[in-house]
């Protein structure tokens, strides 16, 4: 009697056990099997990573808050008949606000040098264009579409760059943007000093975001290669 009833425990807590650690009544090698947990695949985990590999050119320790990815977004006029280029795109929460906010997918180009962001955005932004490649390429890495941008938004830590990097992403960025383009940038210089933009483009707005952290300002500036003519784009 008493043995029958020392066997019955033993049974059910050892049922109580494997439903603890195996609550799909899986063998040890389904478990093994199983794909890496969500976790591993989350922004953070992925902008942490890429900062481990190369800190310099993420120059920022996480993702874009809600409200400065909003900020940007919010400065790209939803009547422009181009693209929107977005530099740096990293785990896209900029890009997310752009879609959000109005722009349609099919006119969001996401530029990014780190194959395995680009890997990340393709999944979460199979509509929009995805271009792997250096900023400092942008012209060449856009083809035929160079020709039809309007708007480009950077989330490039230009301050962490060399100069002659930023000199020559400017340049493409100036080569890109017809005259009336906006070309949208953040830094955590709140004193907004843009250094290496050709003197045609003039700052039209700016805007600080407290909450971010660090705080971050927006910079928005107006390509006025034309000046008579400048309003015909946007
Ligand atoms: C500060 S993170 C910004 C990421 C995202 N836009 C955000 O605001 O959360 C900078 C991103 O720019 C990318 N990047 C750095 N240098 C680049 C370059 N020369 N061309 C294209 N992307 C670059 C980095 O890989 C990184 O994803």
């Amino acid at each position: 009697m008493i043995r029958r009833k020392i066997t019955k425990a033993r049974a059910v807590v050892q049922q109580s056990v494997a439903k603890i650690f195996n609550t799909n009544h899986s063998t040890t090698e389904e478990r093994i099997d199983k794909p890496p947990s969500r976790f591993f695949h989350s922004p953070l985990i992925l902008f942490t990573r890429e900062i481990l590999h190369n800190p310099r050119a993420m120059g920022a320790a996480c993702p874009s808050s809600r409200k400065l990815s909003k900020a940007l977004a919010n400065f790209v006029p939803l009547d422009s008949q181009g693209f929107v280029v977005e530099l740096g795109a990293g785990t896209g929460s900029i890009s997310a606000a752009l879609l959000a906010y109005g722009i349609p997918a099919e006119r969001l180009i996401l530029v990014e040098r780190s194959t395995k962001l680009v890997e990340y955005l393709r999944k979460q932004f199979p509509q929009a264009f995805v271009i792997e490649g250096d900023a400092s390429h942008l012209k060449e890495l856009l083809g035929d579409k160079a020709h039809q941008v309007s708007v480009v938004v950077s989330g490039l830590p230009l301050r962490a760059f060399p100069v002659a990097l930023v000199q020559s992403i400017l340049k493409q960025v100036d080569l890109l943007l017809p005259n009336g383009g906006l070309f949208i940038q953040f830094t955590y210089d709140l004193r907004g000093k843009m250094l290496h933009l050709p003197r045609h483009f003039h700052s039209i707005a700016h805007k600080f975001v407290w909450s971010n952290l660090p705080p971050a300002r927006v910079d928005v500036y107006r390509n006025e290669k034309h000046k008579e003519n400048v309003q015909s784009i946007i």
